[in-house]
C-alpha cells in the first residue's frame, strides 16, 4: 500500500495579547512549499513578531529563507559580517583567537527599529539564536500600531503630517561617548550614512494599518521644528509608546529564529552576564520608503 509521507502541519500560537506568535512544525532547513511559506508570511503580518522554534539552520539556509521575503541589506559595520556571507550580521560577545570581537556585542540595547536611518528601511529582520545565555539577553518588542491607536486625537492630528529625522551617526557617537562597547565608525562607514527623513506616522504597505514611526535609537529631531520643541515632542511619543501595555518580552530558546516587522514594531535588546556567551546571527530584509 502506498502511504503518503505526512509533513507536520504548521501550528501558530499567540505568545501574548499584545503581539508575537510562535510557529511550530516547520523545518526551514528543508525546502519550503508555497502554501507553508504563505502561512508563515500571514502569521508574521498578523503577529508583527513571529518566532519559528527550533531551527537548526546553516547561515546559507538562514539567508535562503530570508530571501523569500525580498532582497537583503548588508550592514555598514562590515567587520561584524559573517565571513563570506555578508548578508549575515553577527551580534555576539564571542572573540576571535586574537581577541578581536566577532560581532556587534551590545547592538540594539535601546529602543529602535532597524536601520530607520536609511531612505528605504528594512521591512523586517530575522535573528537566529545560535547560543544564548541561561538567563538574560531577552529582546523586548513594542507594538507601534497599538501605540498609535492609543494616542489622543489631538496628538494624532498634531503629528499627522510631521516628519522625523533619523541618523545612525548621531546615535552611534552618542552611545560611544556614553561608554558602549561597539568600536568606532570609520570615515568610509560614515560616508555611507546620511540622515533620512520619514513620516512620524506610516501606513504599513501590507496590512494598511497606521503605526507610529519614531524611535529613541535613531530619531533625533523633527523636520522644520526647533530643537527643544522637537525633542520634547519626541520624548513624549517615546514615553507613550514604551508603556508596558504595548510590550512583548521575548525570552529566547535555543535555535529560535525570530522574524520581526520593522514597519510596526520597535525592539530593545537587554543585557546578560558577560561570563555567558550570546551569539546571534541576523539577516535584514530590504523594505520600501515609509509613507
Ligand atoms: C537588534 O537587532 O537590534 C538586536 C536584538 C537582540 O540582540 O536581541
Amino acid at each position: 500500500m502506498n502511504v503518503p509521507i505526512a509533513t507536520p502541519p504548521l501550528t501558530v500560537r499567540p505568545l501574548s495579547p499584545v503581539m508575537g506568535a510562535e510557529a511550530i512544525g516547520v523545518d526551514l532547513s528543508r525546502p519550503l512549499d508555497e502554501a507553508t511559506f504563505q502561512a508563515i508570511h500571514r502569521a508574521f503580518l498578523d503577529a508583527s513578531v513571529l518566532v519559528l522554534r527550533d531551527q537548526r539552520l546553516t547561515p546559507e539556509q538562514h539567508v535562503a529563507f530570508s530571501k523569500r521575503f525580498g532582497p537583503l541589506s548588508i550592514h555598514v559595520k562590515d567587520e561584524f559580517l559573517y565571513p563570506g556571507i555578508p548578508e549575515i550580521l553577527i551580534l555576539s560577545n564571542r572573540k576571535h583567537p586574537d581577541g578581536r570581537p566577532m560581532g556587534f556585542e551590545d547592538a540594539g540595547r535601546y529602543w529602535h527599529t532597524d536601520m530607520s536611518y536609511v531612505e528605504e528601511p528594512p521591512l523586517g529582520s530575522l535573528l537566529h539564536a545560535v547560543e544564548i545565555p541561561p538567563v538574560g539577553g531577552d529582546t523586548i518588542f513594542c507594538n507601534m500600531y497599538l501605540a498609535y491607536d492609543a494616542l489622543p486625537d489631538a496628538m494624532k492630528a498634531r503629528i499627522a503630517s510631521l516628519r522625523g529625522v533619523h541618523s545612525f551617526v548621531a546615535s552611534f557617537e552618542g552611545k560611544t561617548k556614553a561608554g558602549a562597547s561597539r568600536g568606532t565608525l570609520t570615515d568610509e562607514q560614515k560616508k555611507k550614512l546620511t540622515d533620512a527623513v520619514h513620516p512620524m506616522v506610516r501606513t504599513h504597505p501590507e496590512t494598511g494599518r497606521k503605526a507610529l514611526y519614531v524611535n529613541p535609537g535613531f530619531t533625533y529631531k523633527v523636520e522644520g521644528m526647533g530643537e527643544a520643541e522637537g525633542l520634547a515632542l519626541l520624548e513624549e511619543l517615546f514615553a507613550h509608546s514604551t508603556q508596558d501595555r504595548f510590550l512583548y518580552r521575548h525570552v529566547w530558546q535555543p535555535h529560535d529564529l525570530v522574524f520581526w516587522d520593522n514597519r510596526c514594531a520597535m525592539h530593545h535588546a537587554t543585557t546578560y552576564e558577560p561570563r555567558y556567551i550570546r551569539h546571534m546571527q541576523r539577516t535584514t530584509v530590504k523594505g520600501d520608503r515609509p509613507v
